[in-house]
C-alpha cells in the first residue's frame, strides 16, 4: 500500500508533522548516536562539499557541520515547512537551503564531493531514480550514503510499516546502490538503543563511491513516476485525502511503540544503576 510514498501526500505529511518533527521523531526513531556512526562512513572533512538531500528540519545537517564548514553544505528537502523550522538552528545558519525533488536534483552533474540523505528514501516514489541521482551530482571519487528503514522482521510491525511508506529490504538498497553505478557499496546497520530484533536491522546506511564522472547508467530508465505538483483531477483529489488519511494513522502509531520501548530501555537502565 505505502500511502505515504508519494510527493504530495510527503508534503502534507510535513506539513503537520514539521511543528512536533524535532521533539517527537528524531530522539526516539533517528538518534545522535545513530546519525555519529552513519555520518562516519562518509569520511567528512573540513574542504568538501557536501548535498543533504531531504534535510528537513536539518537534525543530519546538524552532524554533517560538526565536520565540514556550513558554508559549504546545501540542504535540499520538498518540504518549506521542515526547511523553514532548520532555520531556528544558528549552527545552519550559512548552509545553502534548496526547495526541490531528491529524485530530480536542480543541481549540475559532478557537483559535490559528498552526499547524505537520511530518512528520505522512504518517501520517494521511485528510490532507484533518487539514488541515480544522488550518483549523478556526486565528483568522481566521492561518496554517498542513503540512511533509510529495513523492511520489519515482525509481521505487524511490517504491515503496519507497509501501510505508511517503503521500508526496503537490505537487498534492495543494495541493489540500487549497484545499479546506479555505485562502487564498494556497504550497509552499515543502525539502531536506537531500545530497539532489541535480532531477525533484521532497523535501518542501514547505504554506503558506496562513486567510480567515474557523469550521470548514473541507471539515470533516465523510465518516465518519472510522479512529477512533485502535478496537476490534481477530482478523481486524484480522493485519492490523495484517502492515502493522506489512512497513511498519517499507520505512521502515527510508530510514536507510541516507539516511545513504550524507549520508556523500557530507560527503565532498565535505571534499575541497573
Ligand atoms: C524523516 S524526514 C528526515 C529529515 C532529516 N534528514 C533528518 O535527519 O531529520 C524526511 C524528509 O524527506 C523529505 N522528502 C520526502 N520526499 C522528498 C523528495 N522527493 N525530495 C526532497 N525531499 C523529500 C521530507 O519533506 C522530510 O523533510
Amino acid at each position: 500500500m505505502r500511502l505515504i510514498q508519494h510527493k504530495r501526500e510527503a508534503y502534507w505529511f510535513y506539513r503537520f508533522l514539521s511543528v512536533g518533527y524535532d521533539r517527537w521523531v528524531n530522539p526516539l526513531f533517528w538518534t545522535p548516536a545513530m546519525r555519529a556512526l552513519a555520518l562516519e562512513e562518509v569520511d567528512l572533512e573540513r574542504g568538501q562539499t557536501v548535498l543533504d538531500a531531504g534535510a528537513g528540519t536539518g537534525f543530519t545537517t546538524e552532524g554533517i557541520v560538526a565536520r565540514v564548514e556550513a558554508s559549504n553544505v546545501t540542504m535540499l528537502d520538498q518540504s518549506p515547512h521542515q526547511l523553514a523550522r532548520s532555520r531556528a538552528k544558528p549552527a545552519l545558519a550559512d548552509c545553502a537551503r534548496v526547495l526541490g525533488d531528491a529524485e530530480n536534483h536542480p543541481f549540475a552533474d559532478d557537483t559535490f564531493d559528498r552526499y547524505v540523505s537520511a530518512g528520505s528514501i522512504e518517501y520517494w516514489p521511485d528510490p532507484q531514480r533518487g539514488i541515480a541521482e544522488a550518483y549523478r551530482v556526486l565528483r568522481e571519487g566521492g561518496r554517498a550514503t542513503v540512511i533509510g528503514p529495513v523492511r520489519p522482521a515482525n509481521r505487524l510491525l511490517r504491515a503496519m510499516a507497509e501501510a505508511w511508506m517503503l521500508f526496503p529490504s537490505e537487498a534492495e538498497y543494495r541493489a540500487w546502490m549497484e545499479r546506479a553505478g555505485f562502487a564498494a557499496v556497504e550497509l552499515v546497520p543502525l539502531a536506537p538503543d531500545w530497539y532489541r530484533s535480532r531477525k533484521a536491522p532497523y535501518a542501514v546506511a547505504a554506503v558506496g563511491v562513486k567510480p567515474a564522472p557523469g550521470a548514473s547508467p541507471a539515470a533516465g530508465a523510465a518516465p518519472a513516476a510522479e512529477r512533485v505538483r502535478a496537476p490534481m483531477t477530482p478523481r486524484r483529489r480522493l485519492q490523495f485525502a484517502a492515502r493522506f488519511v489512512a497513511g498519517s494513522l499507520a505512521g502515527a502509531l510508530f510514536v507510541p511503540v516507539g516511545a513504550v520501548l524507549h520508556a523500557r530501555q530507560r527503565l532498565q537502565e535505571r534499575r541497573a544503576a
